[in-house]
């Protein structure tokens, strides 16, 4: 199984790169035409979400950021009683 690569491009978009599946909220694929790389908007002003159209540039888009360690996740709240 090869792996899925998740790049977070400076001022732009998260590129997609190996095996994924990009599903709809109705649990439908996305037919990608045979593309093994792809790229998401970040930015939320792209016309053809959730894909990046380059607008990111349009709208001086920025966001710099570098690898980092996260927090561990916080356990659920108790339900109440
Ligand atoms: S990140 Fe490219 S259009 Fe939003």
């Amino acid at each position: 199984m090869s792996e899925t690569k998740i790049t977070v491009r400076n001022n732009g978009p998260l590129r997609v790169e190996g095996d994924f599946v990009i599903y709809d909220m109705e649990g439908q694929a996305f037919d990608l035409a045979g593309r093994t790389g792809i790229s998401l908007c970040r930015c939320g002003h792209s016309e053809n979400k959730p894909f990046c159209d380059g607008s990111h540039k349009r709208v001086g888009f920025q966001s710099e950021v570098r690898a980092r360690r996260l927090d561990s996740p916080t356990p659920p709240a108790p339900l109440p009683a």
